[in-house]
């Protein structure tokens, strides 16, 4: 077979870019070379999302801007994959002369056989989803050697109004613990520091086999990788539990940081979004955590403008915030998704107002951040070295044990990958600065 050049590049989130190492993965055993850039490339693959309208549109804005390499190639493939490949299934084809494949989440076996007939010029097509898909023996191809993504579960069951996820991934399904372990074991021995434990809920964990949930795997993975640091995403606050917490605070190398999304201060939108939870049940599982884990660091998602949330409504996400006291959040405008029961309801927040509820939100955490990082200042943390910092080239940057990006000036002989204690001595809302000790 001649040699064929396959480039992906990875939009929305951290599982995106975990399913790009597997689909790399599939490629290379079937003899394809993974470049990394477009240039040279006999395939072009977008892998996609579809969690906000604004995803796609870049989306759709990158495929047109694909077609110059297009008209240096004639015999040029692009597919589209992931989440956006999954929603729109055909349409993409009909809609859009330039995309010759489309392959959804749990379809990436089929992708070699994709090219193979797309290289031949027939476009095609895979987006069933499946129930029990994990690709769990795949190992994925990573090329970066210090912090590696591990899939620990796939789908999501939840059914949040205003989601698309359970219609692009799937029913949830988990890998089998021991081979996670496994994997865990596997990247210590090839020089990896951090592990980073993946799913759209990681809490629903649960292997049917040795019935362990996922307190038990984090747990065993802590302890078979002692050396390395363990983090993982995305927790749910219906069930977030105390098991969980307990083995977060009793584990060394389980970072004290929590991504909880809250979504909204107010019980109503909370009801209308599906989310399962009270305010006041996820205000005692935070005191829980702060309680538990000393020198936690919290983090949260927030959607502003959710259908028929009121002005009050939206005061009360203020007031959440600031009595949580967040480290970091992510920060969006509700965009309405088709299929989605949030759908149904009237869009009725004016994207003027939307907006306007977003910066303040926006503008508040930073400041949160900045107040939380101020009081940083003095203290020392144990800060895993990612790389030169984007500014300077004599600094150094990485990441403390509760997430937040450290920056420090470059000594001795420090290197990528070092575990190092930086004592802190100036801060922003989004950096520390210190120095080596
Ligand atoms: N509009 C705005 N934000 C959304 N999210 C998910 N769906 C939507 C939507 N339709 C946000 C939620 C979720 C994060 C990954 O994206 O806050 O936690
Ligand atoms: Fe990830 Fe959700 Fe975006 Fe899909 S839609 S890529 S699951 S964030």
């Amino acid at each position: 077979m001649e040699n064929t050049n396959v480039y992906i590049e990875t939009y929305g989130c951290q599982m995106n870019f975990s399913d790009t190492e597997i689909v790399s993965s599939v490629l290379v055993n079937n003899g394809y070379s993974m470049i990394d850039n477009p240039e040279n490339a006999d395939v072009i693959f977008l892998n996609t999302c579809s969690i906000r309208d604004n995803a796609e549109k870049k989306i759709y804005e990158r495929l047109m801007h694909l077609k110059q390499y297009k008209k240096k190639n004639k015999k040029l493939v692009v597919g589209v994959l992931g989440c956006m490949a999954e929603r729109l299934r055909g349409r993409l084809l009909d809609e859009r002369e330039i995309v010759g494949i489309v392959a959804g989440p749990d379809e990436y076996r089929k992708v070699p056989d994709l090219i193979e007939t797309a290289l031949h010029g027939t476009r095609g097509i895979a987006v069933q989803l499946s129930r029990v898909e994990t690709y769990d023996d795949i190992p994925p191809l990573r090329t970066e050697g210090i912090a590696a993504w591990v899939s620990i579960m796939r789908g999501c069951d939840n059914f949040c109004t205003y989601c698309v996820v359970p219609y692009t991934r799937g029913r949830e399904r988990s890998r089998p613990a021991k081979s996670i372990v496994k994997e865990a074991i596997g990247l210590a021995e090839h020089g990896f520091k951090e592990i980073t434990l993946l799913g759209q809920n990681v809490n629903s964990f649960y292997d049917e086999e040795t019935k362990e949930n996922f307190s038990a795997l984090l747990k065993s993975v802590a302890e078979a990788v002692p050396e390395m640091r363990i983090r993982f995403m995305t927790s749910h606050p219906k069930d977030i539990s105390d098991e969980l917490i307990e083995t977060i605070a009793s584990h060394k190398n389980i970072c004290n940081f929590v991504h909880l999304p809250v979504q909204s201060g107010s019980n109503r939108v909370l009801d209308k979004m599906s989310r399962s939870y009270t305010v006041e049940h996820y205000l005692e599982r935070i005191a829980k955590i702060k309680e538990i884990i000393p020198g936690v660091s919290l983090s949260t998602d927030i959607i502003a403008g959710f259908p028929s949330e009121t002005l009050e409504e939206h005061q009360m996400t203020m007031e959440l915030m600031a009595k949580v006291q967040y480290d970091g959040a992510f920060m969006f405008k509700y965009s309405p998704r088709e299929n989605t029961k949030a759908f149904k309801m009237e869009d009725d927040v004016p994207e003027d107002e939307k907006l306007r509820r977003l910066n303040e939100i926006i503008q508040q955490q930073l400041n949160i951040s900045k107040e939380l990082n101020i009081k940083e200042i003095g203290n020392i943390h144990e800060v895993l070295v990612e790389g030169e910092s984007k500014k300077k080239k004599e600094e150094w940057q990485g990441r403390s044990d509760s997430n937040k990006v450290v920056v420090f000036p470059k000594a001795d002989t420090t290197k990528i990958g070092d575990l190092v204690k930086v004592r802190i001595t100036k801060s922003t809302s989004g950096t520390l600065y210190g120095e080596l000790i």
